[in-house]
């Protein structure tokens, strides 16, 4: 199994493919396993068999609602890193506040959503540098939303907003990194525009990821995790191809081993 570290400059490059490491994050491979299951119980089992195969774990809405902040210090007790997907959207002091709060929680990465507007990422970005620096901890990756995938035209235009999807992640993600935004989440088809026009070392996280071992599910627009690391992806989060594999542990060992 491979154990990739970050470089000193941040950049690890494997078989020319150049994966953008974040120097606070000790997360030693890309693959950000969707701990997408309803109890504490099942998600400390799944993280216990896949551990030593991927990178660090997401805990999204439905995990954090039904168990609670207690399973992310869970989670961090294993020495696993944690990504928090709670996508805060508010306005910019209650952000601020939750982004204080999952700071102290210890996570490496969280989300908002961009569409909360430049004061709100400000004030994220700022809480998390702060509370970090105040318990000398590495500041946690605030990663912006853009578009969820699950919009489209027709969603824009009924929330007032005429525009098409490109256009308007394109904008989003311009001013989260103006912001000051370190990261965004996005498709995977939407990876390589955004590394033409944003600072190469602005993080990309991006779900979507299918081997085509298994179905796509409702999962509409796809890539491989190879692919996805080409076009300039640095984190791949997967949920079902790994937790609902047969062996979670050989599906994530195999994925990583496609990717380099
Ligand atoms: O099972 P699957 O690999 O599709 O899981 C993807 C994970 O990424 C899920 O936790 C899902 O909520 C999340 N996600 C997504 N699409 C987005 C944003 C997040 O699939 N646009």
């Amino acid at each position: 199994m491979k154990n990739l570290r970050p470089s000193q400059n941040s950049r690890v490059h494997f078989s020319g493919i150049c994966v953008y490491l974040c120097p606070s994050v000790a997360i030693k491979n890309p693959i950000i396993v969707a701990l997408d299951v309803p109890s504490a119980e099942q998600a400390l089992k799944l993280a216990e068999q896949v551990a030593p195969a991927v990178g660090a774990f997401k805990i999204g809405k439905e995990l954090f609602v039904s168990a609670g902040p207690d399973i992310v210090k869970r989670v961090r007790a294993t020495g696993a890193s944690v990504f928090l997907d709670l996508k805060f959207h508010d306005i910019p002091n209650t952000v601020a506040k939750a982004i204080a709060a999952a700071t102290r929680l210890d996570v490496q990465m969280l989300t908002i959503h961009t569409s909360g507007g430049g004061e709100m990422m400000r004030a994220a970005e700022k809480s998390a540098q702060d509370t970090a620096k105040s318990l000398s901890l590495p500041a946690p990756l605030v990663l912006g939303v853009t578009v969820l995938t699950s919009s489209d035209a027709n969603t824009l235009a009924e929330i007032g907003c005429q525009t098409n999807v490109g256009h308007q992640v394109e904008r989003l993600a311009t001013l989260a990194v103006k912001s000051g935004l370190r990261g965004l989440v996005c498709s995977p088809l939407e990876i390589a525009d955004l590394r033409q026009i944003l600072p190469p070392e602005i993080q990309l996280v991006t779900p979507g990821i299918r081997t085509g071992a298994e179905k796509a599910d409702d999962q509409k627009r796809t890539l491989s995790p190879r692919e996805a690391i080409q076009a300039g992806a640095s984190w791949l989060v997967i949920g079902r191809p790994i937790y609902a594999a047969e062996n979670p542990r050989l599906a994530a060992e195999k994925i990583l081993e496609s990717i380099f």
